[in-house]
């Protein structure tokens, strides 16, 4: 198994470019699910995650081809021949959940894995499978499967989410993309990877008004059209650099990074002294004088993303003073907290809080981490660390950083990565 070997220390200068956000490339894949036609997707990233969920949409009969000579550009589309996702495919990824609305819709029927819990949580689906149920979907759960069954077509319902979900909007939008009638979905997330699914559909001929908003309204038709789509830039990678930036006292330029999809992320660096600003291409990043301790909440969007709270705390825990870092997303996502103890900071956990006390310096170590968010903490911390750190299992940032160590080190980190 490849690990990440770094040397601490090096202020990061230069330029990187943002890739396509993994988030939003993974539903719009199964986007393409809905169409004959082709749906032909530009910058999508180059990821284990992506090739996963082409590994998935092909074995459903789907076509998943480069587009051109471009890797990144994918054309997807066709008749779908097989309605199963198996467990060896959702068990790697659970974003395969997604496959359930489009086969659905498609079809009238899909047998899919249960994804079951994960590292950071027990991450149940029931809100996709109610949502389904109230548009007419007769659902069983029987041996580790979702099987589920429409006769004609799915039905527009009023769709009420008790919380914000990401994957529970995604699969019922595009379930109610070409079902019959009209649907509601209220409480809706409003994560910009949404707007981008969206935006995609109705690129397709989709009906949709109220994009953006909590409160999403979607007139079904018969069928959706090919269309090409170019996926949005990846807000996380944004933030995660611009983290990288700030904890080593660099600048970085960011080139096609959105500010307008940063959300609390930039209020809250700007507080702790990060200055981010626009740039006719995207955003340059730099630290101002020292940092200081800031908290941060995790919440839905536009507020703080649970997948920068661990990137943020690596931050937190070389800047002045305390901070209270809260996630309220997901009940186990502080996997990175003893590994950094490990390197040094000093943080505790309390519940669903974790108080971090700024120390002057981290050393390297040896550490490992079980996600992937986690996992690109623990570079970054390794970025400022006295000596050499060697981040194990990089097969977590694999998942959802393009080639993470070359755009480091080009822009001055002694990092590499040693294949194992
Ligand atoms: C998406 O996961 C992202 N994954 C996650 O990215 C991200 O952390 C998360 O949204 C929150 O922003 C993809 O987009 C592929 P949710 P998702 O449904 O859709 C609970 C990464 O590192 N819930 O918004 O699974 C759930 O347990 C990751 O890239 C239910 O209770 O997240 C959680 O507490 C990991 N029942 C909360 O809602 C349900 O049916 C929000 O989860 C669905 C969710």
């Amino acid at each position: 198994m490849d690990r990440i070997r770094i040397r601490g220390g090096n202020p990061l200068n230069g330029e990187i470019h943002i890739s396509g956000a993994k988030n939003a490339a993974l539903p719009l894949m199964t986007a393409g699910m809905l169409t004959d036609e082709r749906l032909v997707l530009s910058r999508v990233p180059l990821l284990a995650d992506t090739q996963t969920m082409g590994e998935l949409l092909r074995q459903h009969g789907t076509e998943v081809a480069p587009s051109g000579n471009d890797p990144r550009t994918l054309s997807i589309g066709g008749v779908i021949t097989n309605t199963e996702a198996p467990y060896d495919i959702v068990r790697k990824m659970r974003a395969s959940i997604l496959v359930l609305g489009p086969l659905l819709a498609r079809t009238g029927e899909a047998r899919v894995s249960l994804p079951g819990g994960c590292a950071i949580g027990t991450r149940p689906v029931d809100l996709h499978l109610k949502g389904l149920e109230q548009m007419g979907a007769v659902i069983e759960l029987d041996a580790g499967y979702i099987n589920a069954k429409v006769k004609g077509r799915l039905k527009g319902a009023t769709i009420v989410f008790p919380m914000p979900s990401v994957g529970a909007t995604e699969n019922l939008l595009m379930a109610a993309a070409l079902a019959d009638g009209r649907t509601v979905l209220a409480n809706a997330a409003r994560e910009p990877e949404i707007s981008d699914l969206c935006d995609c559909l109705v690129a397709m001929g989709a009906q949709i008004t109220g994009i953006g908003t909590d409160k999403i309204t979607i007139d079904g038709v018969e069928r959706l059209h090919g269309a090409e789509h170019e996926v949005i830039p990846d807000r996380i990678e944004t933030g995660t650099f611009a983290c990288a930036a700030a904890i080593t006292g660099g600048a970085l330029h960011l080139t096609g990074g959105r500010m307008d999809h940063l959300g609390a992320v930039v209020r809250t660096l700007a507080e702790a002294g990060v200055e981010i600003t626009e740039t006719p291409t995207g955003l340059m990043v730099k630290r101002l004088n020292g940092l200081h301790g800031v908290d941060a909440i995790t919440e839905p969007y536009p507020g703080f993303p649970t997948d920068m709270q661990a990137q943020y705390m690596v931050l937190m825990s070389v800047a002045e003073g305390a901070s209270l870092v809260t996630e309220t997303i997901f009940e186990n996502r502080f996997m990175h907290v003893p590994e950094l103890n490990r390197m040094g900071a000093n943080i505790n956990v309390h519940g669903k809080s974790a108080i971090v006390r700024g120390v002057k310096q981290l050393s390297g170590a040896p550490v490992m981490a079980t996600d992937l968010r986690a996992s690109v903490s623990l570079v970054l911390a390794g970025l400022v660390a006295k000596g050499e750190t060697i981040v194990n299992r990089v097969y977590h940032l694999d998942r959802g950083f393009e080639h993470v160590e070359r755009k480091l080190a080009a822009c001055g980190a002694d990092i590499e990565r040693i294949p194992g």
